[in-house]
């Protein structure tokens, strides 16, 4: 796993993931940068996808993107915690991780799900999106690397933090 500060949109990786909608129709945030990069073409091939309900995700083709593939998963409104949220979010990435595993995917790139517009808090954000991902990592040998991809500097940080922290967890071991 590794954190970079990037625009999505311009990753060479096997697959990205957007931070999409129910409608999976587009929007603005990174959903709009997607599209907008990868063409008309994407849209064609979402709505014949007929939505994605919060928690799953789709794969579709990359389009104009260098991405192979764009994986959309549907991120919870943050309302505030107690509305199950946490387990929404790491069932968004897991699901995406899944998709990626299933294609045979190598390299896998997220955006910080949830933590614009849905206004999900980015430092609770980043431990679901590191400690999701380092779970399905131990059992599955793909994809074989991941990157959070983060648009601004505070998202990369609280991203390095989570990996940092998870580092010092130690395993449990078996008496
Ligand atoms: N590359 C990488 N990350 C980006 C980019 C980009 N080009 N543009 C925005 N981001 C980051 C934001 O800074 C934020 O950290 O993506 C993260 C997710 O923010 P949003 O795009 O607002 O997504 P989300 O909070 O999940 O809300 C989803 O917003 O755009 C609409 O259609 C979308 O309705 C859906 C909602």
């Amino acid at each position: 796993m590794s954190v970079v500060q990037a625009d999505i949109t311009t990753l060479g990786v096997d697959a990205i993931v957007n931070a999409a909608n129910e409608t999976l129709l587009g929007g603005g945030g990174v959903d709009g940068a997607i599209h907008r990069a990868a063409g008309p073409g994407l849209l064609e091939e979402c709505r014949a996808l007929g939505g994605c309900p919060t928690g799953q995700a789709r794969i579709t083709g990359g389009h104009r993107l260098p991405a192979r593939f764009v994986i959309h998963t549907v991120g919870p409104v943050w309302q505030g915690g107690a509305a199950g949220e946490p387990l929404l979010l790491a069932s968004c990435y897991r699901s995406a991780l899944a998709l990626a595993a299933e294609h045979g995917l190598d390299t896998l790139a997220f955006s910080a799900i949830s933590t614009g517009v849905y206004g999900y808090p980015a430092p609770q954000a980043a431990v679901v999106a590191v400690d999701t991902v380092s779970g399905f990592l131990e059992a599955s040998p793909l994809p074989r690397h991941v990157v959070f991809c983060c648009f601004s500097g505070p998202s990369a940080d609280l991203h390095r933090e989570a990996l940092a922290a998870l580092a010092f967890q130690v395993p449990d071991r078996a008496p």
